[in-house]
């Protein structure tokens, strides 16, 4: 439908019946079978062996249990040039596939259009995420700014209303801001966090004196961190399914309302 079509059907409405309020309905997506795919996305520097790392892998894991496919990329496993501002730059123009096309750019970000949904993991470094992370979220730029190149040839938003958890480790300070600022910036490009979906864990908890001593002194104050992460994986794995299942658009190409 054209938006000249839609706007006229509305007036339509709205005189004959006293209302423009327009029926849509939601029919399951009649395509979608099997599991639905997690990439979870680790930004330590000190890979596999990072408490956030080690996080995000119990997200995986009980995403897993409910029936999600997983992934993970660990970015310092990978190379990524900065990105290069072309977004500002007169001369340029800010796509998809990146300009970088001799580093590991654009396979990360072919595979973030390829999964359902994500799990960002990344030790807080200055009260912020750490660089190689703070690099990838700068070049998701490329996807939201042909998003709808990106659609119209794939059939789908590369990163519009896909489901994400967010985690970090710190030592003392930070992370509610920097997975505050990961929030917002990633909802700007469509992706939202869960319920649940933004945990953090003091160093000092994984240290094995501390642990005993809890265990000891049968201390459970930090059950909701452990906790926080199951439900994390859980609810990740079956809202994704839910949206697949329902066949839910959050955009609407044909509805293009210009004078609302
Ligand atoms: C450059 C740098 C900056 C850091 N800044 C902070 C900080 O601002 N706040 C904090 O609580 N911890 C800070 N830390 C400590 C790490 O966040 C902490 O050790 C974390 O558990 C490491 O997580 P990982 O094992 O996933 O890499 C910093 C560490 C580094 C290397």
């Amino acid at each position: 439908m054209k938006p000249f079509w839609f706007n006229l059907t509305r007036k339509v409405l709205k005189w004959a019946m006293g209302t423009d309020r327009i029926e849509v309905s939601l029919r399951p997506a009649e395509k979608f079978q099997g599991s639905v795919k997690i990439l979870g996305i680790s930004g330590s520097p000190r890979g596999r062996k990072s408490r956030s790392y080690k996080m995000m892998a119990k997200v995986l894991e009980h995403a897993r249990v409910f029936g999600a496919q997983t992934q993970e990329i660990i970015l310092c496993e990978k190379t990524m040039k900065p990105c290069e501002g072309c977004l500002s730059d007169p001369d340029k123009e800010c796509t998809f596939p990146c300009i970088h096309c001799e580093d590991d750019t654009n396979e990360i970000l072919q595979m973030m259009i390829d999964a359902d949904a994500f799990v960002f993991a990344t030790p807080i470094h200055w009260a912020a995420p750490s660089a190689i992370m703070k690099i990838l979220i700068d070049k998701m730029i490329s996807l939201e700014e042909n998003h709808y190149e990106i659609a119209m040839s794939d059939g789908r938003e590369p990163l519009l209303g896909k489901p994400c958890a967010l985690i970090a480790s710190q030592e003392g300070d930070g992370a509610t801001g920097a997975l505050g600022w990961m929030a917002a910036e990633l909802r700007e490009m469509g992706v939202w966090t869960i319920p649940w979906g933004q945990t953090f864990k003091p160093a000092l908890l994984e240290k094995k004196i501390v642990k005993l001593g809890m265990f000891a002194l049968g201390e459970r104050k930090f059950e909701w961190i452990e906790n926080n992460l199951a439900a994390a994986g859980r609810n990740l794995a079956l809202v994704t399914r839910l949206l697949k299942e329902s066949g839910y658009k959050w955009d609407d190409y044909d509805v293009i309302e210009p004078n609302c």
